[in-house]
């Protein structure tokens, strides 16, 4: 059976929405680099860097399992952090995170942006 659709949409500093479709499984970061989205993800999700950091928007934040341990110890090396930041990387796609809006930070460790 085909994988359910997941729609996520991004936004990045300038409020620029972009609209993305993933797979069920999918990580948020393979969602953003298959569509051209700006997350680095330098590490390729060894947990390694903290470029693939998104600021999860009300209501889904309440709908992710809760980060591990070594995803909470990156995030707080991460630029611009907040209350509802995740690991691009670490977050896979459910059916109930359809719509997912994401707010992209202001810059990472590497590059300033906009
Ligand atoms: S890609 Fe490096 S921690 Fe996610």
């Amino acid at each position: 059976m085909a994988k359910a659709s997941v729609k996520v949409i991004f936004i990045d500093a300038k409020g620029r929405r972009t609209e993305t479709v993933g797979k069920v499984g999918e990580s948020i970061l393979d969602v953003a680099q298959a569509h051209d989205v700006n997350i680095e993800g330098a590490c390729e999700g060894s947990m390694a860097c903290s470029t693939c950091h998104v600021i999860v928007q009300d209501p889904w934040f309440d709908r992710l399992p809760d980060p591990k341990e070594e995803e909470e110890d990156m995030l707080d090396l991460a630029f611009d952090l907040q209350e509802t930041s995740r690991l691009g990387c670490q977050v896979l796609l459910t059916e109930d995170l359809d719509g997912m809006e994401l707010q992209l930070p202001r810059g990472n460790r590497n590059v300033l942006l906009g």
